[in-house]
């Protein structure tokens, strides 16, 4: 998704944003542009394509300055063209705007500039409504300009702003987009994301809905709507810029699955004293309040939607509270029955998803609890929730959602049981079966992720298929969706997941000699149904992959062949057989030659509906 960087300072401007931009690519961008403030004049470069496009085109020394703001865009409305990309100026050129979000009433606020203003649009996005909303505002008063254009726009927004007239300061605005500011020996930092300013400092300001913030070389200050000032203690940041980056690997997404141990290990060391004994109490739920929910809802996307579907029988096994899971972009146009006795359970690795983000305060208006699990601290999500549960998942880089996930579902299992304890629906020899169970979960991932040699050969045999397929029973459903999404995401294969008890209703009409179905098979209880649906598809003459756990013959006497996990309880299962997954995923991606931890069309975190 788009990035926003702003430096005022001493220094390079030029410099400074480029290196900020940089340490965003990673979110991933199609088009990018500077906008510095010089001699009291504003200069402007943009290019489609990547930063070193930009970086070639600004080079000259004098091309610099001392203030100025930087983007990288991720097409929304307009193909990623030098034209669309930001910066958009005023129609006087001495006004430059970024922005990240959306602004839902563009057509209308554009009409009005146009008919009104005898305004020409240079693009066709819905930013450039910003850069002349403001620029008919002004009267030599930035931030009066600013929060005037902003009372007229409608939606998600992170908007900073330069002047050619005002050289000494970056005004900026945030609405449902993050916004965080710093400063450093350098100068004044601005940012869309904490780790753009990493590399000068770990102390930043989150800046708030609706605040306006004014970063100049040596302040930062932050205003409220009625340009109160606000005084705010800066967040410290624990993970470094170093963490950040690939760390030795060849890609994000390797190194993160390698982290998946360690992910596993810290969300359960913070939530789990030294005898196993659930440290959850920060969550304030009261047997009564908890006895007085009738019904949870979580509501995620994609991968994170994914870890709901794993977590909710274990949370109905534990704490006997129905759970339906929802994906947002579904749940918030749908009218749910939420009332003041639904909790919802909002799963986000980012906290900026546009779409869950919406589906929480829907949830919220109509009286609903929240309780989000998240992994970004201070993100929007979390902010917008009455509890928070933190993954410590560490920063996730790679647009394929991995160690999150299994994060997540630590999470919910935590969760599942601290209910269950409350309301006396867990009896403790159980609970602490299960915790025993998750603290064995990191050396049982070790083991998979140390199977690489097996994995690479099974990537090797598959990578050309155009259409593989995922089946499964029970949690084992959820693990062939996340498997199927990993795959698809990242080689660009034909990929779907089904429960194998609905092949039979219609999907074995697909069955043929070229495809290859992945048969899940990790619950005991499930098993033999399972056993009965691969010999299904292998009497249809199906290729098929079994996943199971070790020294299950049976099933690799009925596949084409089987990949062994450790042998593990049902419920510890999706968290091990998915890291198969995942570098299967991986290693065909890489055979097949693909950007991995940027796909095509894809975005680390979709702060757009
Ligand atoms: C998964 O690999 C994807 N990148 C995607 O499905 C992701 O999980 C989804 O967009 C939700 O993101 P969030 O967890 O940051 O809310």
């Amino acid at each position: 998704m788009c990035g926003i960087v702003g430096y005022a300072g001493a220094g390079s401007a030029k410099a400074m944003i480029l290196s900020g931009l940089r340490s965003l690519e990673y979110r991933g961008y199609d088009s990018a542009g500077i906008a510095l403030v010089r001699k009291g004049k504003l200069l402007v470069r943009k290019e489609s394509g990547k930063l070193d496009a930009l970086e070639s085109k600004v080079g000259a020394a004098d091309f610099d300055a001392q203030l100025g703001i930087g983007h990288t865009r991720w097409a929304t409305h307009g193909a990623p063209t030098r034209e669309n990309a930001h910066p958009h100026t005023s129609v006087d050129g001495r006004i430059a705007i970024v922005h990240n979000g959306i602004i839902e009433n563009f057509m209308q606020l554009k009409q009005e500039l146009i008919t009104k203003h005898g305004i020409r649009f240079q693009s066709e996005t819905d930013s450039e409504v910003i850069a002349h909303l403001i620029g008919v505002h002004y009267r030599g008063d930035l931030v009066g300009a600013l929060r005037a254009a902003a009372k007229r726009m409608h939606g998600a927004y992170a908007v900073a702003v330069v002047c050619a007239d005002e050289p000494d300061q970056i005004v900026a605005i945030r609405k449902d987009a993050p916004l965080v500011a710093g400063i450093c020996e350098e100068g004044g930092l601005l940012a869309s994301d904490i780790p753009a300013l990493l590399k000068y400092t770990r102390d930043v300001y989150l800046i708030e809905n609706d605040e306006i913030v004014i970063v100049t070389k040596g302040a930062v200050q932050i205003f409220d709507e009625e340009m109160t000032r606000m005084n705010r203690t800066k967040t410290h940041i624990d993970w470094d810029a170093q963490a950040a980056e690939k760390g030795g690997y060849e890609h994000f997404m390797i190194k993160e699955i390698n982290e998946e141990p360690m992910g596993v290990r810290e969300t359960l060391r913070h939530r789990l004293d030294a005898n196993g004994e659930l440290l959850l109490d920060d969550l304030e739920f009261t047997k009564e309040e908890l006895d007085a929910i009738d019904r949870i809802y979580i509501v995620a996307c994609g991968t994170a939607s994914h870890a709901g579907l794993v977590g909710k029988p274990v949370i109905e096994k534990y704490a006997r509270i129905p759970v339906e899971v929802d994906l947002s972009s579904e749940f918030r146009y749908r009218n749910p029955i939420v009332t003041e006795r639904t909790l919802v359970i909002c799963i986000s690795q980012s906290g900026e998803t546009s779409d869950t983000l919406e589906a929480l305060r829907e949830a919220k208006r109509r009286g609903a609890k929240i309780l989000s699990i998240v992994n970004v601290v201070g993100s929007s999500v979390a902010r917008a929730s009455d509890h928070v549960f933190y993954t410590w998942a560490g920063p996730e880089i790679a647009v394929a959602s991995t160690k999150a996930y299994t994060t997540q579902i630590v999470s919910l299992y935590l969760i599942a049981l601290h209910m269950g304890r409350l309301r006396g629906t867990v009896k403790e020899a159980e609970s602490k079966k299960l915790v025993g169970e998750l603290l064995e979960a990191p050396d049982l991932i070790a083991k998979v992720i140390k199977d690489e040699k097996r994995i690479m050969e099974l990537a090797k045999a598959h990578y050309k298929k155009e259409k593989i397929f995922f089946v499964g029973r029970g949690s084992d459903v959820a693990t062939a969706q996340e498997a199927s999404l990993k795959l698809k995401e990242i080689t660009y294969i034909n990929s779907f997941a089904i429960a194998a008890g609905e092949l039979k209703h219609g999907t074995i009409a697909l069955i043929t000699r070229d495809v290859l179905f992945f048969a899940v098979a990790t619950q005991n209880y499930l098993y033999e149904k399972m056993l009965s649906n691969i010999e299904e598809m292998k009497a249809r003459q199906a290729q098929v992959v079994a996943v199971a756990k070790k020294g299950d013959k049976r099933i690799s006497q009925a596949a084409d062949d089987t990949f062994f996990f450790p042998d593990c309880s049902d419920e510890v299962a999706p968290i091990v057989a998915i890291i198969f997954f995942q570098m299967f995923a991986y290693h065909v991606a890489k055979l097949r030659g693909r950007n991995i931890d940027q796909p095509r069309n894809l975005a680390k975190s979709v702060t757009v509906e």
